[in-house]
């Protein structure tokens, strides 16, 4: 018998329909292998933005029997899949084989009135289910929350922390329900506008408590009324104007924050940030437990995740790197969640990439070849940037390069190390280093808005930290590798030691008594990491 509660973190919750289209590819095995994604990325999200279209929330009694949850709402419709977790409360996820499932459900359904307050009365689909009578369910089955043994291996220690960090099937769903839900309240205003989830949520970096970044798309409303009709006549909707494309989108964001503040069902913290860079809505979700950023007018960011999104399942070394470097930035304080002079997770991302072009054989191609490998379906200009790349996995040929993935750590150091920040810019379009083209401390092309600068936020400062730690790890790990030749299978892995205080102080500890302070370093480390909302957005710094 099943547990009826699983919860989101738990690694055995991995559902099975999320290994149907997913195979083992790359040579070099780093655990990842299983989660690496073969479709195209808009297959993915159509097919489950559709799935969390057919999907309801509920928050469920303490006590229920999973049996009688699902005889209750099979009275609705057939039911395709569903799980539980707990977030402040009992949760239940249950998507329906049909969409018109949810009307009878909401039909079924009845507003609570108190004597104290009132109700707004907006159907949404995250309901409430109460007990009629309290007594006799039996109680539910917890499963426990796998937190590692102290006496494990730190080798051990960090491949489970790779694999239990990744989003799972449970996460990844919950988050395209809640862009659903959220999309129902945008639909009142824009009838066929799309909420799309963008950012880690989707690009294969994600991890859970990543942030969810969505974007509302009035696009598909503009382009349902541009298809041709016959005759002399062109009809036009009759519409309100105004001075901007930066303007319309503050007063779009601005009129669903205050909807969301004061009908969104588990909205809460409701804040609109509309004077940033990238203007935006950030709220918290609190039946999912999500830090949401709600923009619009946000297409190249969307399609930036598609690019990342495709480098991520082009090679299993590809996230184990980005993981390990974002790990060791976050230990090191060279990255936060606040908003300020650090690196950010999206310009760490872009180093990893580039580095792994620059290695021989490459491991991943350039932008511009990705573009080379385009075909007609492919084409796309934002705003006149031209953003056009293959889609088409299986039309990029893998790298030939076999390097382990510890010796990509240290050399990704040593090359970040001693990079020439002074003149030379980071550019993954061309995959080689170019002139900077102005006097920012750190230049990173944004690869589809190419005069800017995605890490204008990052100070002198902070670049010379990055670089000091750079070299510092380099040489970490240059040590060990001259002090211990053979590589033992339970070995720790150099990022570990790279989480341990500097080298002197590290020699001067027993070992078993360094051991137990890396786990705890390690694990804190990784609790954090795991808790860590958002990794400010550069709404209010530089593209
Ligand atoms: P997390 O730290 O896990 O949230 O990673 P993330 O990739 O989701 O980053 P974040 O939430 O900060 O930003 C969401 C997306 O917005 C990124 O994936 C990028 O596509 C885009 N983005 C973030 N920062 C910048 C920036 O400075 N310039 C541009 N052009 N896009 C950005
Ligand atoms: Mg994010």
């Amino acid at each position: 018998q099943r547990p009826i509660v699983r919860l989101l973190s738990c690694p055995g919750t991995v559902a099975k329909d999320l290994r149907r289209d997913e195979q083992p590819s790359g040579s070099v095995e780093t655990g990842f292998e299983d989660k690496i994604p073969k479709r195209r990325f808009s297959e993915m999200q159509n097919e489950r933005r559709e799935q969390a279209q057919r999907t309801v929330l509920i928050h469920c009694p303490e006590k229920i029997s999973e049996n009688k949850f699902l005889k209750y709402l099979s009275q609705f419709g057939p039911i395709n899949n569903h799980f539980f977790y707990e977030s402040f409360g009992l949760y239940a996820v249950v998507e329906f084989c049909q969409k018109e499932s949810i009307g009878s459900l909401q039909n079924g359904t009845h507003t609570p009135s108190t004597a104290m307050e009132t109700a707004i009365p907006f159907r949404s689909r995250f309901f409430n289910l109460k007990l009629k009578n309290q007594t006799s369910e039996r109680s539910r089955v917890r499963s426990s929350n796998q937190l590692p043994r102290s006496n494990k291996q730190l080798f051990e220690l960090l491949c489970y922390a790779e694999s239990e960090f990744q989003l799972t099937e449970e996460n990844t769903k919950l988050r395209y329900l809640t862009c659903s839900l959220i999309e129902d309240m945008a639909a009142a205003y824009f009838p066929d506008c799309i909420v799309r989830p963008f950012g880690s949520s989707v690009n294969t970096f994600g991890k859970l408590g990543c942030d969810l970044d969505m974007f509302l798309d009035l696009d598909e409303t503009r382009n349902l009324s541009a298809h041709k009709i016959s005759g002399n006549f062109l009809m036009e909707f009759q519409v309100k104007n105004v001075p901007s494309e930066r303007i319309a989108t503050q007063k779009i964001l601005s009129v669903l924050g205050e909807c969301l503040d004061h009908f969104g069902p588990g909205c809460v913290g409701v804040q609109k940030i509309l004077n940033a860079r990238c203007p935006l809505v950030r709220f918290s979700h609190q039946a999912s437990g999500f830090q949401c950023d709600l923009t619009t007018n946000n297409r190249i960011a969307l399609t930036s995740s598609e690019l990342l999104y495709i480098y991520g399942a082009l090679d299993s070394r590809v996230r184990a790197l980005v993981f390990s470097v974002r790990c060791w930035a976050r230990a090191h304080s060279l990255t936060s969640s606040i908003p300020g002079a650090w690196i950010t997770n999206f310009s760490l991302t872009m180093m990893v990439i580039f580095f792994l072009q620059r290695r021989s054989p490459p491991i991943l191609p350039t932008l511009d070849s990705l573009k080379t490998l385009a075909d007609a379906e492919d084409k796309c200009v934002i705003e006149g940037n031209n953003c056009t790349f293959v889609r088409d996995l299986s039309r990029i040929k893998p790298s030939q390069n076999t390097e382990t993935l510890e010796l990509l750590l240290k050399e990704f150091f040593e090359y970040f190390g001693n990079f020439a920040f002074d003149k030379n810019s980071i550019n993954i379009r061309q995959g080689r280093e170019q002139n900077k083209p102005d006097s920012s401390p750190l230049y990173i092309q944004n690869p589809f808005e190419t005069s800017l600068n995605i890490s204008k936020n990052v100070s002198q400062s902070q670049l010379q930290k990055f670089v000091d730690l750079a070299r510092e790890s380099a040489w970490i790990l240059q040590q060990e590798d001259t002090d211990r030749p053979s590589i033992s299978s339970n070995r720790p892995w150099g990022l570990v030691s790279l989480l341990l205080p500097s080298a002197p102080n590290r020699k001067s500890f027993t070992k078993k008594k360094s051991n137990k302070f890396a786990i705890e370093t390690v694990k804190n480390l990784l609790e954090s990491l795991k808790g860590n909302r958002t990794e400010n957005f550069t709404k209010t710094s530089g593209k």
